[in-house]
Parts: C-alpha cells; sequence; structure tokens
C-alpha cells in the first residue's frame, strides 16, 4: 500500500475506495466553489515567521479545548453520513479521537446514533443539532445527546437553507442509488461488501425517532423539507434554556453574529464558510478569524475550519486566535481510506507537523503563538 505521508495521500486513497457520488459529496462545494478554492489559497498565503537560535529541544503540542486536556487542538467535524464512507465510521471516528483526547462531533445526519456511538465508545463526545423545524424531534434529540453524556451541543446557524453542490445533483446522491449509482457501487466491490456486514444503515438519529420516519423511504421525503429556514436567534435563546451544557455555535463569518451569539451567552463558536459547501462567495476563515478574535476572543472560545490540511494551517489557526481547529474533508478522506487508523495516521502527521512548524519558527507549545508569527 502507498505510504501515507500527507492528507492529500488520503484523498486519493479515500477516491479509489469509496462510489464517486460519495467521493464527490465529500470533495466539492457550492456553486461555482470560489469560496471552496480561496479556503485552502488563504491559509496557502499567509506565511510563518522562521527564528532560529533558540532551544527547541522539548516541543508540545498539548492544550485544552473548551477546558479539557487535548493532545492537540483540533476537532473531529460534524460530517453527515459519514458512516456510509466506511462501515460504522462514526464509532471509528470518535474512537481514533479518543486516543488523541480530541472532541469528535457527531452530526444530527450521522448513520450510527447518539446511543450507538455512546455504547461502543464509551467516551464523551460533542452532538451536532441542525435545527428542525419539528421542535418535538428537536427535544427529543436533545434529551438524547444529554442522557448518552455530551457535554457540549454544537449549534450550525449556516444551514437554513442548503446550497447547491452541482455534482451531488448530477450524481443523484443518495443512499438509495439509481441505476447509474447503483454501476458506482459495483465498481467498488470492497466497499460494498463492508457496508452489506454492518450493521449501520439507516440514520440512527432521525429513523424511528422524526414523527413519521420510519424507514429510508420516508426519511428522503423528511429531509427535503425538515430544516427549519425561520430559525433565528430567538431561536438560540430557546435552545440555550433546553440545554444544561456548553453550546458552540458553528458557521459564524461576522464580528457582529458572533457579539449577538455571545449576548445570548453561549460558550464557544466556530468560524467558518461550512468548507465553501453554503454561501458561495462568502469570505475565508484566515480573513475573518482575527476580527472576530478582536471583537468577542475575550469573551468566548473561538475555533475555526475550512480549509486546514496540515499542522502549519494549525499553527496558522492559533496565531490568527483559534484555540483549535475542526476538521472535516480531511477527517473524511483518512476515515474513507483507511477508517479508524486512517484517522488515527491523520492526527499523527498533523501533530508531527505542527511540532516541527513550532520548532522552525522558534517556540516550545501551542500557547507561545502569537498574531505576529504570522504574515
Ligand atoms: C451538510 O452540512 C453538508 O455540508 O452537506
Amino acid at each position: 500500500m502507498k505510504t501515507v505521508t500527507c492528507v492529500e495521500d488520503f484523498r486519493q486513497l479515500y477516491r479509489k475506495r469509496v462510489p464517486k457520488m460519495f467521493y464527490d459529496y465529500t470533495k466539492s462545494g457550492s456553486y461555482e466553489e470560489k469560496t471552496f478554492r480561496d479556503n485552502t489559497v488563504a491559509f496557502e498565503n499567509l506565511r510563518i515567521h522562521q527564528r532560529v537560535g533558540v532551544d527547541v529541544s522539548a516541543i508540545s503540542t498539548d492544550t485544552e479545548i473548551m477546558g479539557k486536556p487535548v493532545s492537540l487542538p483540533t476537532v473531529l467535524a460534524p460530517v453527515g453520513m459519514l458512516g456510509i464512507q466506511y462501515p460504522g465510521d462514526e464509532i471509528e471516528a470518535a474512537k481514533a479521537a479518543k486516543a488523541f483526547g480530541a472532541p469528535f462531533v457527531l452530526s444530527t445526519m450521522s448513520i450510527c446514533s447518539i446511543e450507538q456511538v455512546a455504547e461502543a465508545t464509551r467516551a464523551p463526545f460533542w452532538f451536532q443539532l441542525y435545527v428542525t423545524k419539528d421542535k418535538a424531534f428537536l427535544r427529543d434529540l436533545l434529551g438524547r445527546a444529554s442522557d448518552a453524556g455530551c457535554s457540549t451541543l454544537v449549534v450550525t446557524m449556516d444551514l437554513a437553507i442548503l446550497a447547491q453542490r452541482h455534482k451531488d445533483i448530477k450524481n443523484n446522491l443518495s443512499i438509495r442509488p439509481d441505476f447509474k449509482g447503483l454501476l458506482s457501487y459495483a465498481a467498488h466491490p470492497k466497499w460494498c461488501l463492508a457496508m452489506a456486514r454492518t450493521p449501520y444503515k439507516s440514520f440512527g438519529n432521525v429513523v424511528g425517532h422524526a414523527k413519521g420516519v420510519d424507514d429510508l423511504a420516508s426519511l428522503l421525503t423528511w429531509a427535503k423539507d425538515a430544516m427549519d429556514p425561520c430559525f433565528s436567534w430567538n431561536d438560540l435563546e430557546w435552545v440555550r434554556k433546553e440545554w444544561h451544557g456548553q453550546i458552540i455555535v458553528k458557521g459564524i463569518l461576522h464580528d457582529e453574529d458572533a457579539k449577538i451569539a455571545c449576548d445570548i451567552g453561549v460558550e464557544g463558536c466556530v468560524v467558518s464558510n461550512h468548507g465553501g459547501r453554503q454561501l458561495d462567495g462568502a469570505g475565508t476563515t484566515v480573513y475573518w478569524m482575527p476580527k472576530i478574535a478582536d471583537a468577542v476572543g475575550d469573551q468566548m472560545e473561538l475555533m475555526m475550519d475550512s480549509g486546514v490540511r496540515t499542522g502549519m494551517d494549525i499553527f496558522k489557526a492559533r496565531a490568527l486566535g483559534a484555540s483549535s481547529v475542526l476538521l472535516g474533508r480531511a477527517m473524511v478522506y483518512a476515515l474513507g481510506a483507511q477508517g479508524r487508523q486512517g484517522v488515527e495516521r491523520l492526527l499523527e502527521l498533523l501533530r508531527s507537523e505542527l511540532k516541527t512548524t513550532l520548532a522552525l519558527s522558534g517556540k516550545c507549545d501551542v500557547a507561545s503563538i502569537e498574531a505576529s508569527d504570522v504574515y
């Protein structure tokens, strides 16, 4: 097997392993993919000061995320349908995260349910909430996440309406494929065999829980109209009252929005353009992160995503004011390629890159990274 040394290697392995529609779903941005492309370019264009003459014999990437010790400033991002990429992927990712003390965020639209992940991992994880119109279902989800011991709720704010990704339409993306999709399944027999064997095949948080959703067919009808486009800051106040743990809002890309979230009393925010999957033409998180840090950085914990592919990017994110980064695509590439082992290898690679970056910029730990370290 090819020696994996970087995220790009995982991407290539992943592309070969899964049917095209699932690869395209991960890889795509919305519409013209301008923001999707800008995200990585913005990180590339940021430079790090090389500094020498410092004793860097003892380097540590240990830090804290939301008050908990971690060995790398990373969070495994919530990604819908993760379990379709590799059998039981949500469980595999949660186990890999546990080994690094990194939080894993389970998506509302995961394949494995909250209870299945809790049962299989016995490690605390975070839960991501899509705000649906059905408030009884939302309340039930919050109760289930709380019963499963989730400390932190990540509320996705930037998906009131789903932006179009052209390839998903062209591929007729679905876990009930059409004839073309079936041909693509057939071209990946190992993936098919693995998926046939896994007990995790449905959307475990929704099927059997949302009103009228008893099977995959009814789920597909439900999903088309489920999100609540009326969701406003007032509704976030409702979530604040219902959820007794920490709340992080995800999808903040303006300092004014960060200030509103802060006033509502959430504990953290993820500066994000959804990996370029929602508003095409939105700014990059590299641009917005320092402005948001200036506005609210002393009042709540800030994280960022959208374009992070290397340990050097993690260094840059810290310099821009983020406590940590969320790994979305990088995680899916690694999981889709090699399951849990892939994610463990990914986190090791990132840690090694971050350590080297710290040493060559004259730092011994992530707490010493400052805004002036990048230009
Ligand atoms: C949903 O959050 C997506 O990006 O597809």
